[in-house]
């Protein structure tokens, strides 16, 4: 029955502690919360621990309410068509190498799951990433240079409420792409030549239709607030998610982010260290408060 389920599955896993312990279950519910199903189980610490037996079925009551909140405003985004960008460019410098950067492509697939999870229609423009969408509601598209990335968005957007800018995206790429592997016997050590990549959040903000909403990102370093108001503006985005890489734990190849959004009316929100997982339903929680 799960397995051709194509709505949102709950489960409230209920066995003994062993059971609850053994690898096989921990992977297995590690899974079903990245294909976007909700587990519902006693948080710990609630109660006196010699209460808490793991594996314990959560309270039927909390698990109505659970339920509850979800009907209220859990499929918020059912009928929304959601476009979200994940994932590095890789920009070729001959058929065997290319400039690329260190994105993981996690922080765009937790935000797709929850999306996902709460009744979109999601499609991911995905950058060459090591993870995979096994979600119904979530298609993948996937692109491997900034250029390709573009093309990807300028197709898929106009049929879109809602788009997530969250590729890190290749600023320049190699001018002349060479044919043929670059030999290391060479008279002179090669240059390469760069050209600027499209800005695809800037181009899909001029394209912006009114109702539809553009989120962007913003990976700072140093002067992160102002670095994110100006991209705020300058990109036409509704709202920007800033992270900044002094914060350990934060940005790149990490499941934990710490981000802060900017709204377009001034508002500011500054969320804790959180799982990419919580952070994407911050981020969609923000989204609909717009
Ligand atoms: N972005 C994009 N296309 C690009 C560059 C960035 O769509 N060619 C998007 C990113 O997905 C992100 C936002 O724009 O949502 C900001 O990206 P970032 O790399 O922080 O900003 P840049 O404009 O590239 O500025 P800089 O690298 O100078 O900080």
């Amino acid at each position: 029955t799960y397995l051709s389920a194509k709505a949102p599955v709950f489960i409230a896993p209920a066995m003994d502690l062993d059971m609850f312990a053994h690898p096989s279950t921990t992977r297995n519910l590690e899974l079903l919360r990245s294909y976007g199903n909700h587990i519902i189980e006693p948080a710990s610490g609630e109660l006196a621990s010699h209460l808490v037996g793991k594996g314990r079925m959560e309270e039927p009551e909390v698990i109505a309410s659970v339920l509850d909140r979800f009907f209220d405003c859990g499929m918020s985004l059912a009928g929304k068509h959601i476009m979200i960008t994940a994932g590095p460019t890789y920009e070729k410098i001959d058929p065997v190498r290319f400039i690329g950067n260190y994105s993981s492509g996690k922080m765009g697939y937790a935000i797709a799951v929850e999306a996902a999870s709460r009744g979109a229609d999601v499609t991911i423009v995905s950058g060459p990433v090591a993870l995979k969408a096994v979600n119904p509601r979530i298609k993948v598209v996937d692109v491997e240079s900034a250029r390709e990335m573009l093309e990807a968005c300028e197709r898929i957007f106009p049929s879109c409420d809602i788009a997530i800018m969250c590729a890190a995206v290749a600023d320049y790429a190699p001018a002349h792409p060479a044919d043929r592997k670059i030999k290391r016997e060479h008279n002179d050590l090669p240059v390469i030549e760069l050209v600027k990549n499209p800005d695809i959040a800037a181009t899909l903000g001029a394209m912006k239709k009114p109702g539809q909403r553009l989120v962007g990102f913003a990976l700072e370093t140093d002067n992160e607030m102002s670095n994110a108001l100006h991209k705020l503006k300058a990109k036409n985005l509704n709202m920007i998610v800033m992270n900044s890489l002094r914060d350990k734990g934060a940005g790149f190849r990490t499941d934990t982010n710490k981000v802060t959004i900017y709204k377009l009316d001034g508002g500011e929100l500054h969320f804790d260290m959180k799982s990419k997982r919580e952070v994407a339903s911050d981020i969609i929680d923000t989204l609909l408060s717009l």
